[in-house]
């Protein structure tokens, strides 16, 4: 059985004053789930010690070296000093501010890997992909190039999101969801065999809220959800992780 994760991405958001939401929600917490949250990185070491081990952390993103002349990055050593046990990879606003394509994702993770971290590998297809029929295909060649042959059950979780539905309030339909959570399953088969593929967590994200993430969390092959603007507020993340039992 793969256990259900409720992972929060706070993107560019939050400074110390935010992390009373973080004790609030390591407080209220009542669940069977494992809860990620991924601040950002001037936050992850203090957010580390409020989560104290009730809540995992990471980071947004990683360095492939361990470390060097690299001018505003960090290592996966460093976040793991910093108390991560989780990265973030390949999310949509990285494939588009900085221009990460999937090889790019793909040497990242395989650093994330080798550091001992679980990589969150996030594919999406955009509007005009969706409209062109091109949604599966899309992510085929996405999920393909973005992670590593050293993808395990353990040290894998990959995050389906729409970029169309991420921060907009637009959610595709269960149906939409579901098609394309089993065909994500079917190519994990396909290339790493089954008893991998199925223990890799699979989360739906973009615009998931307390009032969607029941319905959402119904549909088969959904493992849990990634969620952004949500996961800021420890009332609405907590409806969230409630929801997914
Ligand atoms: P959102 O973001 O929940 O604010 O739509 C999701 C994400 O980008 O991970």
């Amino acid at each position: 059985m793969r256990k259900k994760l409720a992972a929060g991405n706070w993107k560019m958001n939050g400074t110390a004053a935010q992390l009373a939401e973080v004790k609030t929600l390591v407080d209220g917490l009542a669940t069977t789930a494992d809860v990620l949250l991924c601040p950002p990185a001037t936050l992850l070491d203090r957010m580390s010690t409020v989560a104290d081990g009730k809540i995992a952390t990471g980071a947004q993103d990683c360095h492939v070296a361990a470390s060097g002349a690299h001018t505003g990055d960090i290592s996966c050593g460093m976040i793991k000093d910093a108390g991560g046990t989780y990265v973030i990879l390949g999310h949509s606003e990285r494939r588009e501010d900085c221009g990460e394509h999937s090889d790019v994702v793909r040497a990242k993770t395989r650093t994330a890997h080798g550091a001992g971290l679980v990589a969150v590998v996030c594919i999406g297809e955009t509007l005009a992909e969706r409209e062109a029929g091109q949604t599966l295909d899309i992510l085929a060649g996405q999920l393909a190039g973005s992670l590593p042959d050293t993808t395990t059950a353990g040290n894998t979780v990959v995050a389906y999101e729409p970029v169309w539905a991420i921060g907009t309030g637009k959610v595709p339909t269960l149906d939409q969801i579901q098609e394309v959570h089993d065909s994500l399953r079917a190519e994990l088969t396909n290339r790493f065999g089954a008893e991998i593929a199925d223990g890799i967590r699979l989360l739906y994200g973009g615009s998931v809220k307390p009032s969607n993430a029941s319905e959402i969390f119904a549909v088969s092959n959904v493992d849990g959800a990634l969620v952004g603007g949500a996961s800021l507020k420890a009332a609405d993340f907590g409806a969230i992780i409630k929801a997914l039992g």
